[in-house]
């Protein structure tokens, strides 16, 4: 029923200030900024390859993301897919008794949109969109490949996102880990909470970038917290917005 990861959202303290890493330094092209009334926030989205990037500021002290930033800090949020149908699929979820937190789809930034309640993915907050416009293919010189999910069991949460949102398989060698999506396009990679410090949910976003040169120079320009080894950057969370980013040379499959 979905058809690709259309974007992770990011909540930020200041908007203005995700821009100067997110869309100056990592250079990722911005697709569109608004106001949403409704969900009380000041949202970009970003372009990042077959994926997009939203930044979500809340516009006062009482939305849903609000609460989440004073009790988490700034950081992943939600994991966003695109549907062609979103009136159909959300039909066929509520009729499985999936909790849903909008039954209806309402206007957002990525289209129409809802959510679904985060017990229904095992604590990951998941939206669907079915955007008004086809997408326009938008050069970025980072691009997004793969989330990270901290889980109980691995098996068990790909099975969910399986039969919910009929996710393909990604083939993996064996082990406890399992990954779901798109071969050569963006992809989750579900992982044991006990190899990621404990922790369950979104715990990091992997980004490819073509050229890395000119993206290093940038990193350092901005005094970005970096760690750069042979082929890949990790940007250090207080840098990118409470996001543990790994940034690798592309390669071709
Ligand atoms: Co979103």
């Amino acid at each position: 029923m979905v058809t690709a990861i259309h974007h992770v959202g990011i909540v930020v303290r200041k908007l203005d200030e995700a821009y100067h890493f997110w869309r100056d330094t990592l250079g990722l092209p911005l697709i569109r900024e608004a106001t949403l009334a409704d969900q009380r926030v000041r949202a970009a989205l970003l372009a990042a390859g077959d994926s997009e990037i939203e930044l979500l500021e809340p516009s006062d002290g009482e939305s849903g993301v609000a609460r989440f930033l004073e009790k988490r800090g700034e950081g992943l949020h939600h994991l966003c897919f695109r549907t062609p149908g979103i009136d159909r699929d959300l039909e066929a979820l509520a009729a499985q008794r999936v909790p849903l937190l909008d039954t209806t789809p309402r206007d957002g930034l990525a289209g129409r949109i809802a959510f679904l309640h985060p017990h229904a993915c095992h604590g990951v907050l998941v939206e669907l969109a079915t955007p008004r416009d086809e997408a326009v293919a938008e050069e970025s010189p980072v691009r997004f490949k793969r989330l990270v999910i901290g889980c109980q069991s691995p098996q068990e949460s790909a099975g969910t996102f399986r039969r919910l949102f009929g996710l393909p398989d990604v083939e993996v060698n064996g082990g406890p880990r399992a990954m779901l999506g798109w071969a050569g396009g963006s992809t989750l990679l579900m992982v044991p909470a006990g190899e990621v410090g404990g922790l369950e949910g979104m715990v990091a976003l992997s980004m490819v970038a073509p050229d890395m040169p000119p993206l290093i120079e940038r990193l350092e320009r901005s005094r970005a917290a970096t760690l750069v080894g042979a082929g890949e950057i990790t940007v250090e969370p207080t840098s990118s917005h409470g996001v543990h980013l790994h940034i690798s040379r592309y390669h071709f499959p």
